[in-house]
């Protein structure tokens, strides 16, 4: 990558940005100030600026806790959106959700500038599992936790691929719901048919990684090595 590419990309600068604390010669390649905006920034070189080393990574990958009330999307003309929550920290990036989660759902949301990497986390056959908390207006019966792991069929007469539900240990009411499909309100028509509404609804974990539930509503952070190597994983 050339040294001014990687600059703007650390520090969230323009590209004009970045030349210009290069020429300044505010900016260190391998510990030697470095003038020269097109200098090639070889794999493993120390780039810093004074104390401060860089890190220009090609993708990020961030861990976010939605809240209530915020919606899935990268804009929205009337709501915060998930990837508000974030931008200030990444300015320069074009950022998304990989997957979505209902205006009323709270939890993991997973926010990238990596288009291949969330379009093959989404891919209705890799079948990627997501873990949600439910609380529902009446208790979990057996009879929902047949129906899920058989396939519920939706009132529009489709049937969703088996799914896992088990008692949440919140009460009779709380209820640990397994998807390896996302189907717009799957959760929500899925408990439907049984006649039960949802009142609270909290993902936990999308493919084997956890929320990191000390986040809080509307705190995020990037992913661990360990993290985005599990998710990778699902990739083939
Ligand atoms: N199922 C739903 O009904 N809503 C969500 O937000 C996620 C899964």
């Amino acid at each position: 990558m050339r040294l001014d590419k990687y600059t703007a990309k650390a520090l969230g600068l323009s590209r004009s940005q970045a030349r210009d604390a290069i020429r300044a010669g505010r900016i260190l390649l391998n510990g030697e100030v470095c003038r020269a905006p097109d200098a090639h920034v070889p794999e493993g070189a120390a780039v810093a600026c004074g104390e401060t080393l860089l890190c220009a990574k090609q993708f990020v990958y961030i861990m976010l806790d939605k809240p209530k009330g915020v919606v899935s999307a990268a804009e929205d003309a009337h709501d915060t959106t998930v990837v508000d929550l974030v931008r200030p920290a990444f300015p320069r990036r074009n950022l998304f959700p990989a997957g979505r989660l209902d205006k009323t759902s709270t939890g993991f949301v997973l926010l990238t500038d990596d288009g291949a990497f969330a379009h093959d986390i989404l891919a209705p056959g890799r079948h990627v599992e997501k873990v949600y908390s439910v609380l529902l207006d009446t208790p979990l019966t057996p009879e929902m936790i047949a129906g899920f792991s058989a396939g519920v069929q939706l009132a529009d007469g489709s049937r969703m691929l088996p799914a896992q539900a088990r008692p949440g240990g919140q009460g009779p009411c709380s209820a640990q719901v397994v998807l390896h499909q996302g189907v717009y309100h799957q959760i929500k028509r899925m408990f439907g048919v049984y006649g039960a509404g949802v009142q609270e609804l909290r993902r936990t974990a999308i493919g084997g990684v956890a929320l990191d539930e000390k986040l809080g509503p509307g705190g995020w952070r990037e992913l661990t090595e360990a993290e985005l190597a599990c998710l990778q994983a699902k990739r083939s």
